[in-house]
């Protein structure tokens, strides 16, 4: 018989298990997005709706995913997105994805807010770790981790830029969501119907930003948690002084509008992440696929230009690089897979995105993804472009 997770045939199947094996409050921390959730949507219909003319009669009998990024070669166009908190959505989730992406050879991007140290991660992921950076309104809480995240051998960072302000996710709120957990009646009683989830927390203890764990002994909400990595003040000047701090590839995560990208390149940064935040932040917004090509071509052959928000399969990450992405991350992708299943999720979420990837690259008729390009979209095709 099947065993549950190889029935999931899609990234889609993944999430529906995970909801089941999850108490709501905690699965909402990581499905939910802003407000009305729009945004969050939009992101991957956006994706859905980019067509590629596949070209038939090319010998595709030998696929090569491979992708570099700043000179070192992986073996998928994407790495894992950071996420904040993740061992809330299943205990050990953040080693469960260092320790896969290194395995598979992809990065994998660890949060400042992970529930999980920066040097524990920079460990699992062992050379293929990058480390992305929450600013902060106390310039010696950021010293201090981009200090940490030097000694921990990190060399690539990125900088969040997209949260100015907290994003308002209305499921959170619904759920009263805390952190450290509270165990009101409605949670105790959603962690009684997923005893699996509640043991296995009990057992690894209550996840918490780990990074901050100093600077946090004496907060107790989620609010307040979010407001140390909330910067309202940070501006280019901030960025400026940072490129100059860091001495390693410097990247801005949240990236919109092509103005934005230039003045990233103009002020030495070696590349950005178009990024909505996978619609956590703000539901009026684009999706990323929306803005995607303005940015490439205001920024391209002067910085890396990587693309994350709504990537849900394979063929997702054929549609990025001919939008004019050069690598893509992917966040809830491989979330709902720990969810799913825990380790044996993760690396079924990887399997399933693989598999997708090569039979797409078969089936546009580009054996390798490096080929990829704008000449694939469907409506450079109906201009004729050759
Ligand atoms: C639960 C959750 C937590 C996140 N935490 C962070 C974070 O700590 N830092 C960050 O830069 N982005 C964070 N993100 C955004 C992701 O890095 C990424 O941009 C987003 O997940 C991409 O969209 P996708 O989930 O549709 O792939 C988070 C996303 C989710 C879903």
């Amino acid at each position: 018989m099947a065993r549950p997770l190889d029935r999931a045939a899609c990234i889609d199947d993944l999430r529906v298990m995970a909801r089941q094996r999850i108490p709501r409050f905690a699965f909402d921390l990581v499905d939910g997005g802003a407000e009305s959730e729009r945004n969050m949507r939009r992101n991957v219909e956006a994706f859905e709706d980019i067509e590629l003319t596949p070209r038939y009669m090319v010998d595709v009998s030998q696929i090569d995913t491979r992708a570099t990024l700043f000179g070192q070669t992986y073996n998928a166009p994407f790495g894992m997105a950071p996420i904040g908190m993740l061992n809330a959505f299943w205990p050990g989730a953040d080693l469960i994805l260092a320790r896969l992406c290194k395995r598979e050879n992809i990065p994998y991007v660890a949060s400042s807010a992970a529930s999980t140290t920066l040097e524990a991660l920079a460990e699992a992921a062992d050379g293929n770790g990058m480390f992305q950076l929450y600013v902060s309104g106390d310039d010696s809480v950021t010293e201090g981790l981009i200090s940490r995240a030097e000694a921990a051998g990190y060399t690539t960072m990125f900088i969040t830029a997209d949260v100015p302000a907290a994003g308002k996710r209305d499921r959170d709120i619904r759920n009263q969501l805390a952190v450290p957990f509270r165990f009101t009646p409605e949670v105790i009683a959603q962690c009684a119907m997923h005893p699996r989830w509640a043991l296995t927390s009990l057992r690894c203890g209550t996840p918490n930003v780990a990074n901050y764990a100093d600077l946090l002994q004496s907060a107790t909400s989620y609010a307040k948690v979010q407001k140390t990595l909330i910067t309202p003040g940070f501006t280019w000047d901030d960025l400026r002084k940072l490129r100059n701090r860091w001495k390693g590839k410097l990247l801005v995560k949240g990236i919109l509008h092509p103005e934005d990208a230039k003045r990233c390149a103009e002020l030495g940064c070696d590349g950005i992440v178009v990024s909505n935040h996978g619609g956590r932040q703000v539901a009026f917004g684009p999706s990323t696929v929306a803005v995607l090509p303005g940015i490439a071509e205001a920024v391209s052959g002067k910085m890396t230009v990587i693309v994350d928000s709504g990537i849900r399969r394979g063929a997702d990450l054929l549609r990025a690089r001919a939008l004019g992405a050069d690598f893509a991350l992917a966040g809830r992708a491989l979330a709902f897979g720990v969810g799913a299943g825990g380790a044996a999720g993760a690396a079924r979420a990887m399997d399933i995105l693989k598999l997708e990837l090569v039979r797409a690259l078969g089936q546009l008729g580009v054996p390798a993804m490096a080929d990829v390009g704008p000449e694939h979209l469907v409506t450079a095709v109906s201009r004729n472009r050759p």
